[in-house]
């Protein structure tokens, strides 16, 4: 068993609270900017971009810190048609045939049929896989603890910063997605969690004029009012 070993925390000095405030409101209004794209254009973006977003995804908290993400960056356009094909196939028996109403339903609003061209447009495809189990460097399995949440939360880190940096993203999860293992070279036990297709948006793209919950339909507060003292 490994004897836990502790450093300081290297954390800048706390901001005023005002200065709180104004970053989280900030940070809110940035980030209320994004928008799932759909048609992408060609333009390419520097490997550079990806992998300091990818860096930041990797940077993600994890279940006993035991990082059960692998993120594959496809720039190759042979391999991306590869993928569009396969996705499309899943996608075509999806909505003819698999998905039931209720959730073609929920999708109406979207206007997304079987029909994916964005995944060969867009300069970067990446498939994010949950490893449910890894290799200590003996060799032997070692579990991983919260490996779907984990990677929930590596990717929505990757998501913000692409954003941040100025990209698009469409988040995607072609159903299912087995067929990411054979055409990446991801080995069977790593199930793929979604597609996120990256690039600069088309200039003539357009989103589904949809809307979120209000925010105290999502949230409660316990006590209900500020007693004055937060
Ligand atoms: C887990 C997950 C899976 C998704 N899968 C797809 C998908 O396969 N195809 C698609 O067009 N959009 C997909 N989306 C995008 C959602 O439709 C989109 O986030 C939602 O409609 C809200 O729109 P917005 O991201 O523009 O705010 C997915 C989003 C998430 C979080």
């Amino acid at each position: 068993m490994a004897e836990p070993r502790f450093r300081p925390l290297a954390a800048p000095p706390p901001p005023a609270p005002a200065e709180l405030l104004a970053r989280a409101e900030a940070f809110r209004d940035q980030v209320a900017t994004r928008r799932t794209v759909r048609q992408f254009s060609p333009q390419p973006v520097d490997r550079a971009v990806i992998t300091a977003c990818l860096a930041a995804a990797a940077s993600a908290p994890s279940g006993a810190n035991l990082q059960p993400w692998q993120f594959v960056a496809v720039g190759d356009p042979a391999l991306k048609r590869r993928i569009r094909q396969a996705a499309e196939e899943e996608e075509r028996a999806f909505y003819a045939e698999r998905a039931p109403a209720e959730w073609l339903a929920a999708l109406a609003p979207l206007g997304t049929d079987a029909d994916k061209p964005f995944l060969e447009a867009a300069p970067w495809l990446i498939a994010i896989f949950v490893q449910p189990w890894g290799r200590l460097p003996d060799g032997r399995r070692v579990k991983h603890y919260y490996a779907t949440e984990s990677v929930g939360i590596a990717t929505g880190i990757l998501i913000t910063a692409l954003h941040q940096a100025g990209l698009a993203t469409l988040t995607h999860t072609p159903s299912p997605m087995g067929f990411l293992n054979q055409l990446l070279d991801r080995p069977a036990h790593e199930r793929a969690f979604l597609l996120l297709v990256v690039g600069h948006p088309a200039a003539d793209a357009q989103v589904p004029d949809i809307r979120r919950k209000p925010l105290d339909e999502v949230c409660s507060w316990l006590p209900a009012e500020s007693d004055g003292v937060d």
